[in-house]
C-alpha cells in the first residue's frame, strides 16, 4: 500500500510524516510538498519525496500516480484555496486514489461564523462527490494559538474575549498529526469522520483560571462584542485578515461551534490528548 501526505514540509505535515515513518515501511511512503529540500531528511529515512502543489496543477498526477491512500492538507491561505483543493481532489480522483484523509474543521455547516468554514465545506464537498472515499479530521483550533492570549492576560490581568462563555477543545496539532497517521495506515475504504479535539473545552473563565495560576495573580475576563474584540486585535497591530480570523473563531466558539469533546485523539493513537495545560508546562505544540 502506498500512503501520501500533501505539504509534507509544513509543520503538520512533517508531524504527520514522523508519525507514519515511524508505523510503516518507508518504502511506501510518499511526501509530496513545494519545498523537496525541507525533507531531505526523511528521504534518507526512506521516503519518496515529491515536488508538487495545489498552485501548479501539471504537478499534481505525477505525484499522486501510484498512491492509494492520501492526506490531504488544507492550505493556509484561508479564502483563496478552495479551487486548488477542488483541483487536488479532482486529480487524485484521476490518479485512482482509493481515500483521502481531510484536515478540515468541527462543524463547517452554514451558520458556523469561522472563517474557514466555506472552504473546508467546499473541498469535503468535492470528496463526497467524488469516486473515491473520504476521512474528515475535523480538527479543533490549534492549542498552541492560545498561549499568546494567555501570556498577555497574566501581563495585563485581563483576558479580553468575544466568546462569551463558550468553551473550545483545544487540540494540539501533534495529536492532530498522531491521529491524522494513524488513520491512513487504516486499510479501511469506508467514509468516516471524526472531531479531534483535546481532553475539554475551555471556557474564558478556565483560560483566565489558567493564566491566573501561572502568573500568582488574579485575571479578569473582560466580555465584548466582536466589532470591539476586532478594533483590540487591530489596534494592537494585528493585520485586518488576522484580525478577522481570531474574531471569528471567537463568535464560534460563542455559538458553541468548538465545545464538542470526543475521543477521537486516545481511541485512534492510543495515548491521551493533550491538555493546554501541558502546552505551558512545555510539551510538544
Ligand atoms: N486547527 C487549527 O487551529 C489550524 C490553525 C492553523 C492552520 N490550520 C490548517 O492546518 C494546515 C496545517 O497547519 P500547519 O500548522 O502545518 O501550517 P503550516 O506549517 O503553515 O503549513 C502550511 C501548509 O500549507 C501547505 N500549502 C501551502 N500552499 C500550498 C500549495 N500551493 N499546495 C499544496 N500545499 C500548500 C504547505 O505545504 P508545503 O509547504 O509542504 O508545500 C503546508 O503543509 C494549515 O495549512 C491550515 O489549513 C489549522
Amino acid at each position: 500500500m502506498t500512503i501520501a501526505i500533501t505539504g509534507a514540509s509544513g509543520v503538520f505535515g512533517r508531524a504527520a510524516a514522523e508519525h507514519l515513518l515511524d508505523r510503516v515501511d518507508p518504502g511506501e511512503v510518499v511526501l509530496i510538498t513545494r519545498r523537496p529540500e525541507a525533507l531531505a531528511d526523511l528521504a534518507d529515512r526512506g521516503a519518496d519525496v515529491r515536488r508538487a502543489g495545489f498552485s501548479v496543477p501539471e504537478t499534481l498526477d505525477p505525484a499522486f500516480r501510484g498512491v492509494h491512500r492520501l492526506l490531504l492538507i488544507s492550505m493556509d491561505t484561508i479564502g483563496a484555496r478552495l479551487e486548488q483543493h477542488r483541483a487536488a481532489v479532482a486529480a487524485a480522483a484521476r490518479q485512482a486514489v482509493r481515500h483521502v484523509v481531510y484536515t478540515s474543521v468541527p462543524e463547517p455547516v452554514p451558520g458556523n461564523p469561522a472563517l474557514v468554514v466555506p472552504d473546508h465545506a467546499g473541498t469535503e464537498q468535492a470528496l463526497a462527490q467524488s469516486p473515491m472515499t473520504a476521512t474528515m479530521m475535523r480538527n479543533n483550533l490549534y492549542a498552541h494559538l492560545q498561549l499568546a492570549a494567555l501570556e498577555q492576560a497574566a501581563a495585563t490581568g485581563e483576558l479580553v474575549t468575544n466568546a462569551g462563555s463558550g468553551g473550545a477543545a483545544y487540540v494540539t496539532r501533534d495529536d492532530c498529526a498522531a491521529a491524522a497517521a494513524e488513520v491512513l495506515i487504516r486499510e479501511s475504504y469506508e467514509d468516516a469522520v471524526y472531531d479531534v479535539t483535546g481532553p475539554r473545552a475551555y471556557t474564558a473563565d478556565d483560560l483566565a483560571r489558567m493564566a491566573g495560576a501561572r502568573a500568582g495573580r488574579t485575571i479578569e475576563v473582560v466580555s465584548v462584542d466582536d466589532e470591539s474584540f476586532a478594533a483590540g486585535l487591530r489596534s494592537a497591530g494585528l493585520p485586518e485578515p488576522v484580525a478577522e480570523l481570531i474574531t471569528r473563531f471567537g463568535a464560534a466558539t460563542r455559538e458553541g461551534y468548538l465545545a464538542s469533546v470526543t475521543s477521537a485523539v486516545p481511541d485512534l493513537t492510543g495515548r491521551a490528548a493533550t491538555p493546554l495545560e501541558a502546552l505551558l508546562a512545555g510539551s510538544p505544540v
